[in-house]
């Protein structure tokens, strides 16, 4: 591969997700594979900004594929909004020589790196890490996985009290303003009902459903709730809403938070976050920028940056049907 990138700098931005350490280390192992230098810029792009910025070698990646969280550190970055900001981060990728970036986050880096690209012609790559799956352009985000398992696994430990004391569950999952993991971890953990933004189900609806199940002799029930979800009231005040309709039930709530966003990867996330390493590496040797790696049907792809932020990452809506047909 003969290119005239000799450095090439990596970051994590935005939210942290399981599998952002392996993607590092897969970048800076390829970079050594290749001959070229590595540089980690720490905390996002305020490291950039601040000159927080240190060489990596492969050995420097050593023991971090199996841990959570980020090495690199992360920040949802204010100063790199402004002009002023990106220039004292240009300054930094001059000072430091630093050839290319590869941008580990979700769609708000990559806004910040799409930009940076147009003001300073500098090659960016970016490679989709967020446990949200809610990026354009991949089946499957960094992170998405590991926070589907961890969710399931803080469901059935919630159906145990459930089940226990005949109770009603409202369980909050993350997402932002996509379903992914509400729809999926409902499906997976049996939930009764599962309210995502994508498809408003509406309160009146969610009631008679419940309703329903009662008659059919469930005596305790999970409903799944994303963050995002439209019915326009947040998970404390759809279970009063739903314990003043339904009084005979005795109503939870639990909000599963940012443990969603710890732990170890799973396999699937490392070697998910190693193959994108590994290829957004090859993709900078190979000329290419301003896109952003993502696996579709078992291939890795690239699609334009811009694509990755205002496409729509769609739910599968046979999934919908799959959770109404098992709620019966
Ligand atoms: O994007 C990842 C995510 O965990 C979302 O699911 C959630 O809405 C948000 O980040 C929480 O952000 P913060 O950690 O800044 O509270």
């Amino acid at each position: 591969m003969s290119s005239n990138i000799k450095k090439i700098g990596v970051l994590t931005s935005g939210g942290d997700a399981p599998g952002m350490n392996a993607a590092v280390r897969a970048v800076v192992r390829s970079c050594s594979y290749f001959s070229i230098d590595c540089v980690a810029i720490y905390k996002g792009y305020q490291g950039l900004i601040d000159d927080q910025v240190k060489p990596m070698s492969a050995r420097g990646v050593n023991n971090i594929i199996n841990r959570g969280g980020t090495v690199l550190k992360t920040a949802r970055c204010l100063e790199f909004i402004t002009p002023e900001g990106r220039l004292k981060a240009f300054k930094t990728v001059q000072k430091h020589k630093i050839d290319a970036l590869v941008v580990i986050g979700g769609d708000g880096s990559f806004t910040g790196a799409m930009i940076f690209q147009s003001e300073f012609n500098f090659p960016v790559i970016g490679i989709p890490g967020t446990i949200d799956n809610d990026i354009f352009g991949t089946s499957h985000t960094i992170g998405y996985d590991t926070a589907l398992n961890t969710v399931i696994e803080a469901i059935d430990k919630i159906r145990d009290t459930a089940i226990s004391h005949n109770r009603l569950f409202f369980v909050e999952v993350m997402g932002r303003d996509a379903g992914h993991i509400a729809l999926n971890t409902g499906i997976g953990a049996g939930a009764e009902e599962i309210l995502i933004p994508e498809e408003n189900m509406g309160l009146d609806r969610l009631l008679e459903s419940l309703k329903k199940s009662e008659k059919s002799g469930k005596s305790s029930s999970i409903v799944v709730i994303a963050e995002g979800d439209k019915t326009g009231k947040n998970v404390f005040e759809i279970a009063e809403y739903v314990e003043k309709y339904l009084p005979h039930y005795e109503v939870r709530v639990s909000v599963l938070g940012h443990i969603q966003r710890g732990g170890s990867p799973s396999c699937f996330d490392r070697v998910l976050a190693s193959r994108m390493g590994v290829f957004a590496v090859e993709s900078i040797l190979n000329g290419k920028s301003n896109v952003m790696v993502g696996v579709e049907n078992e291939n890795m792809i690239l699609s334009p940056l811009e694509k990755a932020i205002k496409g729509k990452s769609k739910i599968n809506n046979d999934l919908i049907r799959v959770s109404e047909i098992l709620s019966v």
